[in-house]
């Protein structure tokens, strides 16, 4: 049984992966991205030739969709029907299907599911668990629950400087597009009762990483 569960929510680019296994290596916490299921899902389904904005197709791929992720920090991997797609997921293609794919209930429920079972057999004492939808629904009683945020300009600018290969203003125009269609289905942009915000638009990695541990810290403290 975990003792410790940090969920970290905020908008794409805000630093929630990085930031949340980076503070996982520091506690020896287990680490899970949440988002990196959903995207799996999504690989899925257009692997499989099915057409993610049509629920009953996204529904059917549900049936054959083997999936496993790591939560180890330091050697997180994704795999699909033991394929491992952990570089393909972020392609944006992926990216570009991911919202529909989310926003099925369907898809939330089983995968909700899929993590709080994840949560509750992880053999470490404490496990940092990040996405849109983990402070309000998935782990709605997490000892710390943060929502790490950031100036759109910041995480447009932090996202182009990870994806050299595409333009600045397409990865702009794909986040934007990406975080509208999101925030339709789950409220990751305002915190929820009890949920402490981090802005990170101002901090360099380290320093975020910092407020997420001093956010847990005091968590344990009250
Ligand atoms: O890393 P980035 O912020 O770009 O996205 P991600 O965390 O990899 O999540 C990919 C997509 O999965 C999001 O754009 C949402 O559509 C979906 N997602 C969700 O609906 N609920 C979550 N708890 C996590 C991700
Ligand atoms: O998971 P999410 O989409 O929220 O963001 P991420 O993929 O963890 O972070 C996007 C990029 O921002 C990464 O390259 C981080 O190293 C970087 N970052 C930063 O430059 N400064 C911060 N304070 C936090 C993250």
């Amino acid at each position: 049984m975990t003792e410790t569960v940090v969920a970290v929510d905020g908008p794409a680019g805000s630093g929630k992966s990085s930031v949340s296994k980076a503070a996982a290596k520091r506690l020896d916490f287990a680490f899970l991205d949440t988002g990196a299921a959903y995207r799996a899902l999504a690989w899925h389904v257009l692997e499989s030739g099915a057409n993610p904005e049509q629920a009953t197709e996204v529904i059917s791929s549900l049936g054959g969709f083997d999936y496993s992720i790591g939560t180890d920090p330091d050697g997180y991997a994704v795999h699909v029907s033991g394929t491992d797609v952990t570089e393909s997921i972020r392609e944006p293609r992926v990216s570009a299907a991911v919202s529909a794919v989310a926003r099925v209930p369907e898809v939330r429920a089983h995968l909700t599911a899929l993590f709080r079972s994840i949560i509750r057999d992880s053999d470490k004492a404490g496990i940092i668990v990040e996405g849109r939808d983990i402070t309000t629904v998935v782990a709605p009683d997490a000892t710390a629950r943060i929502l790490l945020t950031a100036s759109e300009e910041a995480r447009m600018s932090r996202r182009s400087a990870e994806l050299a290969t595409e333009s600045a203003s397409d990865v702009a125009i794909a986040l934007q597009k990406r975080d509208r269609a999101d925030s339709r289905v789950v409220d990751f942009m305002t915190a929820a009762d009890g949920v402490v915000t981090v802005d990170s638009t101002n901090l360099n990695f380290d320093e975020t990483v910092d407020a997420v541990l001093d956010v847990i810290r005091t968590s344990h403290e009250t």
